[in-house]
């Protein structure tokens, strides 16, 4: 029997949690261990779904790689293999950021065509087109990719959008690359920041990450390094949203402001008092909410569609109305008729999505449709009168190493539980 997650809300939150590593910055960097000769130490490397599966490619391919406490050791000499089996694809969406490593470390690769996933489709156009222009020839035959590249030749690249993923895997592609190449129209996440500070942590020379255009000069030789992920910015932003939304004193330590402003931006305005010092933000939140200013997800320094959700969440019970409007992916309101399960009145019409406050939501049978819709779950339980039992929370455990200690940590009444044959 699977499990599920048992929340009984009600109850203002009290106390203090350490923000895991960030599951955004670790998925490339475990890609990026392909180009570094030498053992590769991640500290603090958060135990997700996600990692796992990270794991059992570089496994697969040929690599080692093993826990040893909190951090994760790799070491990639032994690769053997440059294929990824459509079983191992298909176990994570965010697995096509190995191509490009792979092609820069073998000279081929092939795999097969990254599914799409809850949140729609999830095209790599621009990623493929990318490495076309670094001179990799690449065949899609029956889902499969297969790629070629005896020499990948340096260049600039205009992204016709910040892709995040594009992005990484260029920059990844780039580090095998003759001559430098200059990724303009890049994604400035602190992910994408992170993950240059590895690469020059192995002895790359990667510049200009968290601006427009990304400078890597290639065929550098890259050994092994001891390094420590980003906190994750978006477990953060899901705590205080979930001390928006029970009220309450809560304090997240090893996270700075200034990688979510625009989420505190957004709890301040809707009266939560959010402050910060040397170690962590503190937050603060009593009383009803107020109804915001429209929520316009997109692209960083840009509100993170990642949090969409769980700010959702947090603001079902506010004074008001919130609209939102979603311009990142197109399917990702899959959490609104779960939370409507639990009283809450929002209206979706296409990529907007108007939430009016109510006074109360009520625990009900709750089902995760994706990552961070499963996380909003949490945050509206914890305002809802009664118990709410929250299914298929392997979505969740995709991005959280464990929310419910994480929410326990904050006072909250959270507990996993097994299945039995009455839940969905
Ligand atoms: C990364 O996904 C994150 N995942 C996502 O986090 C995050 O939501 C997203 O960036 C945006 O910030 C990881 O980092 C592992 P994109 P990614 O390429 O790289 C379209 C979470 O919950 N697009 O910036 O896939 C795409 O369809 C996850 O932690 C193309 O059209 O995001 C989407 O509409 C969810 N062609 C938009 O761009 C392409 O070749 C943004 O995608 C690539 C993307």
């Amino acid at each position: 029997m699977s499990q599920l997650l048992l929340l009984r809300g009600g109850r203002p939150l009290s106390g203090e949690v350490t923000v895991q590593g960030a599951k955004n910055s670790v998925l490339p960097i475990l890609a990026a261990t392909l180009l570094a000769k030498g053992q590769v130490v991640l500290r603090g490397c958060p135990r997700l779904r996600d990692v796992d599966a990270s794991v059992r490619i570089l496994r697969a391919l040929g690599c080692d790689a093993r826990w040893e406490g909190e951090d994760l050791a790799v070491d990639t000499a032994a690769l053997d293999r440059c294929e990824i089996s459509d079983l191992l694809m298909r176990e994570m969406r965010s697995s096509a950021i190995f191509l490009g490593a792979i092609l820069a470390r073998c000279g081929r690769a092939d795999l097969s065509y990254p599914g799409g996933c809850e949140l729609g489709p999830r095209p790599i156009d621009l990623h493929l087109s990318g490495l076309r222009e670094l001179g990799a020839e690449i065949r899609e035959e029956g889902g499969f990719l297969h790629c070629r590249a005896a020499k990948l030749r340096g260049r600039e690249i205009l992204l016709r959008m910040p892709s995040v993923g594009a992005t990484e895997n260029l920059m990844l592609a780039a580090c095998g690359a003759e001559g430098t190449t200059v990724i303009t129209n890049a994604a400035r996440e602190p992910e994408v920041v992170d993950l240059q500070n590895f690469l020059n942590a192995c002895g790359a020379r990667v510049s200009g990450a968290g601006s427009s255009a990304v400078a890597v000069e290639g065929g550098q030789v890259l050994h092994g390094c001891v390094y420590r992920v980003l906190p994750d910015r978006i477990a953060a932003a899901t705590y205080l949203c979930a001390a928006a939304s029970a009220g309450g004193d809560i304090y997240l330590r090893g996270i700075e402001e200034r990688y979510l402003a625009t989420v505190t931006a957004a709890l301040r305005a809707a009266g939560c008092d959010i402050r910060r010092d040397q170690a962590g933000l503190s937050a603060r939140c009593a009383g009803r909410l107020r109804a915001i200013g429209p929520v316009q997800t997109a692209p960083y320094p840009g509100f993170p569609t990642d949090a969409q959700a769980v700010l959702m969440a947090a603001l079902l019970r506010s004074q008001g109305a919130t609209v939102f409007e979603e311009n990142i992916f197109e399917n990702r309101y899959r959490h609104v008729g779960e939370l409507t399960r639990m009283g809450a009145e929002i209206r979706v019409s296409g990529r907007v999505a108007v939430v009016t406050g109510v006074e109360r939501l009520h625990g009900a049978p709750v089902r995760c449709t994706d990552l961070r819709g499963g996380a909003a779950l949490c945050v509206a339980a914890l305002a809802a009168e009664g118990e709410t039992r929250i299914t298929q929370i392997c979505h969740i455990d995709r991005g959280y190493e464990d929310i419910a200690r994480d929410l326990r940590a904050l006072g909250a009444d959270a507990e996993r539980a097994e299945q039995t044959e009455n839940d969905s």
